[in-house]
């Protein structure tokens, strides 16, 4: 047996997002085209536009992305499922954004795994030791860096993608344990691989907003603000921050943050902020993500400088 890997995973689970009902997701698809898809028509021709986590191109509208638009998904399927969908095949990337999941995979692997016979030894002990060695993996987006100085991008596209690091983390830590739930649920003594995982996420989030900061480029961003569980029904008040108190609901809601407390708001501090909405997708029954979308621009005469 070998070590699970991010493209099989990812191909996994974009099958059985692709797969699900989306009966329900007329909105949100219309909104995040709408926002992307002015993105590519403002931008720059002169300059390479880059769409990160482009999957399949569902919420993609590539017949406005200029020639120079490049698609980065580590699914590797994505690019033959853009191409189907919108008959454009894309100069790609297949690699992991954060850079990080390989170390992350590696580390979980070899850690529930006796060193001399291989066999495993998925227990809480060594579920709590991964926790303290996660604590010194620290991912930098570095391949997205080194792309981006070299092709230096006049248009980045963020097209829902953030949310899903600390997800696909979790989810290839399980698979090295043999897919055994070994989370500790006990609220009043948190999991310390759940606090590790989340730590990790947050680094891979700046990691990411700070690789994307660095170019001069115009950013378009659209990613998960919460995911909200049950059945309750949830609407969105008026813009306001924190993102929690635009909640409206009859009772308590259970929500998660996949950006792992990072605010992707203040990370942007030092740009002008052009564009900021929030939309309520029902994922699927139970699941409701709160979405958010954000447009972010480089100092004055900075997109195409040199
Ligand atoms: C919610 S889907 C986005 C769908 C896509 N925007 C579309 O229009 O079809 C998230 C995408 O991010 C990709 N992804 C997730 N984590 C990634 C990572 N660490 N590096 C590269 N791609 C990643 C997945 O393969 C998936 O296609």
């Amino acid at each position: 047996m070998k070590a699970p890997r991010l493209a099989g995973d990812l191909a996994a689970e974009q099958r059985a997002f692709l797969g699900r009902n989306r009966s329900r997701w007329e909105e949100h698809l219309a909104r995040a085209r709408t926002f992307l898809g002015e993105g590519l028509r403002v931008a720059d021709p002169r300059a390479p536009v880059l769409v990160l986590g482009a999957g399949s191109g569902l919420e993609v509208p590539w017949r406005l992305a200029p020639p120079s638009t490049v698609g980065w998904d580590a699914d590797p399927w994505s690019r033959i499922r853009t191409l189907l969908r919108h008959g454009r095949l894309v100069p790609w990337m297949f690699l992991d954004l954060t850079g990080g999941l390989a170390d992350l995979t590696d580390l979980a692997w070899r850690t529930a795994r006796q060193p001399w016979s291989g066999r495993l030894r998925a227990n809480r002990a060594a579920w709590r030791r991964l926790a303290g060695l996660v604590d010194t993996l620290e991912p930098r987006c570095a391949t997205l860096r080194a792309w981006s100085r070299e092709h230096r991008p006049g248009t980045i596209l963020a097209a829902n993608v953030m949310g899903q690091f600390g997800v696909v983390a979790r989810r290839l830590v399980e698979r090295c344990f043999a897919g055994l739930q070994l989370w500790d649920q006990d609220p009043e003594d948190p999991d310390p691989l759940d606090q590790a995982l989340h730590a990790w996420t947050a680094r891979a989030v700046r990691a990411f907003l700070g690789a994307l900061l660095e170019c001069a480029a115009d950013l378009w961003l659209v990613h998960d603000r919460a995911v909200i569980f049950g059945d309750a029904p949830v609407t969105l008040g008026p813009m306001t921050e924190p993102w929690m108190a635009q909640l409206r609901a009859d009772g308590p809601l259970e929500a998660a943050d996949p950006l792992a407390g990072v605010d992707v708001l203040r990370e942007c501090a030092g740009r002008a902020l052009a564009a900021h909405q929030r939309w309520i997708w029902p994922v699927a029954p139970g699941q409701i993500h709160v979405m958010e979308a954000i447009r972010v621009q480089p100092p004055a005469g900075r997109i195409l400088e040199s």
